[in-house]
């Protein structure tokens, strides 16, 4: 059987479970999973830890050469590390959610952050997911997938995930940051979100987890 590595690039609005999915499918196939939105999310952490304004776009970019920014992808998670430290959990916190939209639209972030992505998805065997990874930074990828859901199953979805932890939310609440990161997202001027249109559209509204995976894979299967 022919066992080509191929990129597969998932992009999609927040909340559309790119990021678990991926993992899974990632591993199913043996490939590297990146979480780039994991790198957006760390930038931003590093940003609200030096008290830098978030809406002063130079202070935020002249942050960048003393950021040291790591992605360590495990079988389990993709780390992050800001100067050596383990942000990992703390990029998942609130703060981090409404700020992060913002963060991302800045020029030189995405310059900074693509260059990093594309540079550790050249080993092949990969899966990027994020906002532009069938746009931008892999506009070559064998496969690219557009992973959505309507707004309101994103918002019950992450809702779940965080009852009984500390980013416990009302589900009105939850909506609103999946609504306002949707708009900030697709309506930016650097690399919005976009469907290309090379892209298989997955509709995720009424497919469990697992058949979503299954549809991937299926995806995947004939590509290889
Ligand atoms: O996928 P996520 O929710 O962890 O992404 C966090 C934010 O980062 C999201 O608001 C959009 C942005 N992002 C981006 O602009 N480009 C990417 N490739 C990944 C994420």
């Amino acid at each position: 059987m022919n066992t080509k590595k191929i990129a597969i690039a998932i992009d999609g609005p927040a909340g559309a479970g790119k990021s678990s999915i991926s993992k899974v499918v990632a591993n199913e196939l043996g490939y590297l999973y990146i979480d780039t939105g994991a790198m957006y999310r760390g930038v931003t952490w590093a940003v609200l830890d030096s008290h830098v304004d978030v809406n002063n776009q130079k202070e935020v970019e002249a942050l960048l050469p003393s950021l040291d920014l790591t992605l360590e992808p495990t079988a389990s998670a993709c780390k992050v590390y800001v100067k050596g430290q383990d942000v990992t959990d703390l990029i998942r916190q609130q703060q981090i959610n409404e700020n992060v939209s913002t963060i991302a639209s800045y020029k030189g972030v995405r310059e900074y952050l693509v260059e990093r992505q594309q540079a550790m998805a050249a080993v092949g065997g990969v899966i990027l997911d994020g906002r532009d990874i069938g746009s931008v930074v892999l506009p070559n990828a064998e496969l690219k997938i557009y992973l959505t859901a309507s707004v309101d199953a994103r918002a019950k979805r992450r809702w779940l995930e965080v009852q009984g932890t500390s980013n416990e939310q009302p589900l009105e609440d939850i909506k609103k940051n999946v609504e306002s990161r949707d708009e900030m997202d697709k309506n930016r001027d650097e690399s919005p979100l976009v469907c290309v249109e090379d892209a298989i559209v997955v509709d995720s509204s009424n497919m469990t987890f697992d058949e979503t995976v299954k549809h991937i894979l299926h995806l995947v299967q004939e590509r290889i």
